[in-house]
């Protein structure tokens, strides 16, 4: 049984060992999430979930609302799109730290329970992803769940490709 609970400071070795997985590095090779300090602190704005596989720690998701972040990451990204800005909106990062856990539909389940948790909010109407453009096996498996390109953007040092998942498409699939 797959489910999800809080991230807490007891994941910092977990999620510092997950940070040097392979695949995890090809998926985020720049950014550094300074676990150390943010797994103590709870801002309003994001939640840091571990996924648990019958109890085993398999991956991680943040949902974020990217307007409130005080991180400042998607700032230029609304600042560069207002229509799209103009809707309350949340990102999600995923990755799955555990190599035997990759390839099984834990992703996909995840993702499902994460867009659940964000939709469940009657305000948000759209989740947005930010996958390095060369990451297409990810942007396949996004495409499938319905996210739709809405165009490339460079997030640091980063060239990723933006996607979007309206809560009118997440409603009607397919
Ligand atoms: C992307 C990811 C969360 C998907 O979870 P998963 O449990 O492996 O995937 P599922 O079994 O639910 O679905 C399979 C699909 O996931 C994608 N996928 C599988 N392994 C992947 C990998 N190592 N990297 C990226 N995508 C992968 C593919 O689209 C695959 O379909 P395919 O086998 O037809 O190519 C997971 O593979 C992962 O953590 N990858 C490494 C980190 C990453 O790329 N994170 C996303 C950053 S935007």
């Amino acid at each position: 049984m797959l489910q999800l609970r809080e991230a807490t400071i007891d994941d910092l070795a977990l999620l510092q060992r997950w940070d040097e997985a392979p695949q995890v590095v090809a998926a985020d090779p720049n950014d550094d999430w300074g676990w150390a300090t943010e797994l103590l602190r709870r801002p309003a704005w994001r939640r840091q979930l571990i996924a648990e596989l019958d109890g085993r720690p398999i991956g991680f998701m943040e949902i974020a609302d990217p307007a409130r972040a005080d991180d400042g990451y998607w700032a230029d990204w609304l600042a560069a799109h207002p229509a799209y800005a103009a809707t309350p909106s949340r990102a999600i990062d995923i990755w799955i730290g555990e190599a035997d856990a990759l390839g099984q539909g834990h992703g996909t389940r995840m993702l499902q329970d994460a867009l659940r948790l964000s939709f469940a909010d009657a305000d948000v109407g759209a989740v947005l992803l930010d996958p390095l453009a060369s990451n297409t096996r990810a942007r396949a498996l996004y495409a499938r769940l319905g996210f739709v390109d809405i165009g490339p953007w460079r997030f640091g040092d980063d060239d990723c490709q933006v996607m979007r998942l309206s809560r009118e498409a997440f409603r009607s699939p397919g």
